[in-house]
C-alpha cells in the first residue's frame, strides 16, 4: 500500500493531462524513469458511476506503469464513491480528486476549480472517498479562483477531510495558463500542513526542479515532459551523482518517437493510435531546424510507416 508519508523524498510525479498521460505515454515516461509516478488523464466519477466503458478503459495500465495513480472528476460524492471503489479495484496506487481544472465545459458544470468556490461540498467529496477506499485518496488543486486569499483554509479543509496528498498548480484558475507559476503560496501552504505537498507549474528542466523544489516534498511536471519524456531521468541520474544522455538532435530522438507510436499502436490500434500520436510527434520537433515544414507532415500521417519515412528519409 502507498504511503506518501514515507515514500523517498524527492517525490517526482507526472501531472495528469486529459489527450496527453494515456497508458502508451505513461509506458514511455516509465522506459526513463522508474520512480516516476504517473498520474491517469482526468476520467469523469459520474461516467464511471454509469459504467461507462470507454472511461473504464481510459484507466486501464500496464503493471510496469505502477506507481500508478488514477485522477478523477465531478460533483457529486456518491459518483466519486463509486468511482474511487473502481479506481482502488483495478490497482491503482492512489486516487486523486480534480479540484483544479480551469476549463469552461468543466467549470460550467460546476466541476474542477469550481469546487474551490466551494469548500463544503469539496470537503464532503474527499471525506466521503477517503472513507469508501483504502489507498490514499489526494487532491490536486490551482491557488484559487482569482487570487489566492483562500489558499491557507482550502488547504486546511483538505488535509482535515482526509486527504493524504495535496498538488498545488501555481496559478489560479482566472489564469489559465498565463503569466508563470507562484511558488511562495505553495511553500506557505507547506508550513502549515502535516500531509505531504507537491508543486506544480512551469517545471522544464533538472535545473528548475531543484530551485523550485524548496520546502515541498516533490514536483509534478506535464507539458515540459511531452517535448522532453527525459526530464525524470534527467532528475534522477542529478539526485544519483550521475549525468544524463538526453538526445539533443532530432536524430537522436527519433527511435524514442518510434517507440512512442509503437506503444500508441499496441494500446490503441494502428488508425487512432497514429492519429493521436500527431500532436506528439509536432511536440518532439519543437525547436528543430524546419520544424514547420516537418509539423505539417507529421500531422497528417496516418501509418507508422510513413513517419518513419518523415523522420529518417530527410
Ligand atoms: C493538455 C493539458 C491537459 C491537462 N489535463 C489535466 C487533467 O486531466 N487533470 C489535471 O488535474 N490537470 C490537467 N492539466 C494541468 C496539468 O496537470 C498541470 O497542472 C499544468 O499543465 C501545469 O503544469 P506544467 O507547467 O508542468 O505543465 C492539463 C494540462 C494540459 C496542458
Amino acid at each position: 500500500m502507498l504511503n506518501w508519508e514515507k515514500f523517498p523524498r524527492p517525490i517526482l510525479a507526472l501531472a495528469p493531462m486529459a489527450g496527453y498521460t494515456d497508458s502508451a505515454f505513461r509506458q514511455l515516461i516509465r522506459s526513463f524513469s522508474k520512480n516516476v509516478i504517473l498520474w491517469s488523464e482526468f476520467v469523469s466519477a459520474d461516467a464511471l458511476k454509469f459504467d461507462s466503458q470507454r472511461s473504464k478503459q481510459m484507466l486501464s495500465f500496464a503493471k510496469k506503469e505502477q506507481p500508478f495513480v488514477a485522477q478523477i472528476f465531478g460533483k457529486r460524492p456518491e459518483s466519486f464513491i463509486e468511482a474511487a471503489k473502481f479506481v482502488e479495484s483495478i490497482g491503482a496506487v492512489g486516487v486523486d480528486l480534480n479540484f483544479g481544472c480551469p476549463a469552461k465545459k468543466v467549470v460550467n458544470s460546476d466541476h474542477g476549480s469550481a469546487l474551490l468556490k466551494n469548500p463544503k461540498l469539496a470537503s464532503e467529496i474527499i471525506s466521503a472517498v477517503a472513507r469508501s477506499v483504502k489507498i490514499p485518496t489526494s487532491v490536486k488543486m490551482r491557488l484559487g479562483i482569482s487570487d489566492d486569499s483562500g489558499l491557507e483554509s482550502f488547504a486546511k479543509m483538505v488535509e482535515a477531510s482526509g486527504a493524504q496528498l495535496l498538488t498545488i498548480h501555481g496559478r489560479t484558475a482566472k489564469q489559465m495558463y498565463r503569466g508563470e507559476a507562484d511558488f511562495a503560496p505553495i511553500y506557505r501552504v507547506k508550513k502549515i500542513l502535516k500531509i505531504p505537498v507537491l508543486g506544480n507549474g512551469d517545471i522544464d528542466s533538472a535545473d528548475k526542479f531543484f530551485a523550485q523544489l524548496g520546502n515541498l516534498d516533490g514536483l509534478m511536471i506535464g507539458r515540459a515532459a511531452v517535448t522532453n519524456p527525459w526530464i525524470f531521468r534527467e532528475i534522477e541520474n542529478r539526485l544519483a551523482g550521475k549525468t544524463s544522455r538526453t538526445p539533443k538532435t532530432l536524430a537522436a530522438k527519433i527511435p524514442t518517437i518510434l517507440r512512442h507510436a509503437r506503444l500508441m499502436i499496441q494500446e490503441k490500434g494502428e488508425k487512432r493510435g497514429m492519429l493521436e500520436m500527431r500532436k506528439f510527434s509536432a511536440n518532439y520537433v519543437r525547436g528543430e531546424p524546419g520544424a514547420k515544414i516537418l509539423r505539417a507532415k507529421l500531422v497528417r500521417v496516418e501509418k507508422l510507416s510513413e513517419l518513419e519515412k518523415i523522420l529518417t528519409k530527410r
